[in-house]
């Protein structure tokens, strides 16, 4: 039986232009998009290219238990932000921060080597989220500590 293709001409595109399967995958399905209604901290950040993201948590104890990224930009950018948030959702807050490009490629596989930039600038996204969910918790209390 033939295996169905994900012939259409956006996933072509992508993929002439040095997206891996994986991140046209995560472009399109826009898993974990959006903006999460009962968020504990929500932090969005610009980069240079002008393109935004949004990201939204919720932390139970010192865990993110659920996630979304907003983003207005490129593909690489929603491919970078999804699979991002993918990797961070089930991670302690200190586990999260440590994701790095490395990591966040390994999910990714592949994108075009111009598109760097935005996959960190999800990172960043997160880590600044991150850092305003803790700059806003009582001292001591941030996750993690000891
Ligand atoms: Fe701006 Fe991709 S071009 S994040």
């Amino acid at each position: 039986m033939e295996k169905q293709k994900p012939a259409d001409d956006e996933y072509q595109m992508l993929s002439e232009s040095g997206y891996a399967d994986r991140a046209i995958r995560y472009f399109q399905a826009r898993e974990n998009f959006g903006v999460l209604e009962d968020a504990d901290q929500v932090t969005d950040l610009t980069g240079p290219c002008g393109d935004t993201m949004k990201i939204s948590l919720k932390i139970d104890g010192d865990r993110i238990e659920d996630a979304r990224i907003q983003v207005l930009g490129c593909p690489g950018a929603v491919a970078s932000g999804c699979a991002l948030i993918s990797l961070a959702k089930g991670k302690t807050l200190r586990e999260a921060k440590q994701i790095d490009l490395d990591e966040l490629y390994a999910e990714l596989e592949k994108m075009p080597n111009q598109k760097v930039h935005c996959a960190r600038l999800a990172i960043k996204t997160l880590q600044k989220t991150l850092e305003q969910y803790e700059g806003c918790q009582p001292l001591g209390a941030a996750a993690g500590e000891g």
